[in-house]
């Protein structure tokens, strides 16, 4: 990140709409967590877990990511975890987050509900006053699980609905189609929360279409194989549906082969608004400058259409229409001068 296009990108002000927070749980941090909450691990070292981070596809990953996951038990945990988070953000220029949380990768193992929100909020909180940066949470419901587990979570949320903005759908997408979560985020919708949903990303074409039509979503998390239909791609196009991709991601599950073959620059022609994420950073070899500075180098992008990028970034997230015009003002400010 030290080259010119690193520099640039790292000064761009950029939002980030797809970042799962145990995502961003760093083999350092989950060593210190899992001393002092008592949990053995099964890797001897931080290098030995480290290494262990290769995968052939997105249940692979799942796999090592829950089981990480799994040594996050108090407060403190959560606090730490998304504080980490944020002091990353605030190096490289992030200046809204919209992050991912799983609370069912918790209550499952007996982590209260209250435990995991109030860490992470409190976090937040911190991050807006220490510098600037603000967020909102998505609430995740796993895909692998059935519905009534889903609306029983949404229940457990309800009374902390302040501090959640959306809910989303997360983990293994083959097999688990949209339309198995219809009564959820019906549910969700009446309640007020914005709707984002994972699709196409192992996943085909006809997922990203049920999540629109049977979901009622806003973005589209992923959305590589949208490209497969055309139709929908001009509905995407027509409708200005947002889609956060995700290029690390993609090459670490092997959804891409290389990044020289992402899809986003497709994607861009066709004229969707694309905006730039890391996912699950920890895992997959970069936070968001260096996914901007990955898929930048494989699709040649110019610092035009990085820009472009970064403005997507605003004006697809679910802030004010003022604040998302502040910060396109200063992207554009930034453009003239450079
Ligand atoms: N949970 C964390 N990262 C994910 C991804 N890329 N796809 C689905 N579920 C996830
Ligand atoms: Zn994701």
């Amino acid at each position: 990140m030290t080259t010119p296009l690193g520099k640039f990108i790292r000064h761009l002000p950029k939002a980030e709409l797809h970042l799962h927070i145990e995502g961003t749980l760093e083999p350092e941090l989950l060593f210190a967590i899992a001393a002092r909450n008592k949990i053995p691990l099964t890797y001897p070292s931080i290098t030995a877990l480290r290494d262990a981070y290769q995968f052939n596809d997105l249940q692979d990953f799942l796999d090592i990511y829950y089981r990480g996951a799994s040594v996050l038990l108090t407060e403190e945990d959560f606090y730490d975890l998304a504080l980490a988070y944020f002091t990353k953000a605030h190096e490289e220029n992030i200046r809204h987050a919209e992050i991912f949380f799983d609370p069912q990768t918790h209550t499952v193992r007996g982590v209260p509900f209250e435990t995991v929100i109030a860490g992470l909020h409190r976090a937040q909180v911190a991050a807006e006053k220490e510098w600037g940066i603000t967020s909102k949470l998505i609430m995740c419901f796993l895909r692998h699980l059935d519905e009534a587990d889903a609306l029983r979570t949404l229940d457990m949320a309800l009374p902390y609905k302040k501090w959640i903005a959306g809910i989303g759908l997360d983990s293994g997408e083959q097999g688990n189609p949209p339309s198995k979560f219809q009564a959820v985020y019906k549910r969700a919708a009446k309640e007020g929360f914005f709707l984002v949903a994972h699709a196409g990303e192992e996943g085909p074409a006809e997922y990203v279409t049920e999540a629109l039509d049977l979901l009622n979503v806003k973005r589209i998390d992923h959305g590589n194989h949208a490209l497969d239909d055309a139709a929908l791609v001009m509905r995407l196009r027509t409708q200005q549906i947002p889609l956060t991709v995700c290029p690390l991601s993609n090459l670490k599950l092997r959804v891409i082969a290389d990044l020289r073959e992402h899809p986003l620059r497709k994607m861009i022609d066709a004229g969707l608004l694309i905006t730039v994420n890391s996912d699950d950073p920890a895992y997959f070899g970069g936070y968001l400058s260096e996914n901007y500075c990955a898929i930048a180098e494989g699709l040649d992008l110019s610092h035009e259409e990085l820009r472009q990028l970064a403005i997507n970034s605003f004006t697809a997230s679910f802030l004010e229409e003022d604040t998302k015009k502040k910060h396109i003002t200063e992207i554009n400010g930034l453009s003239m001068a450079n």
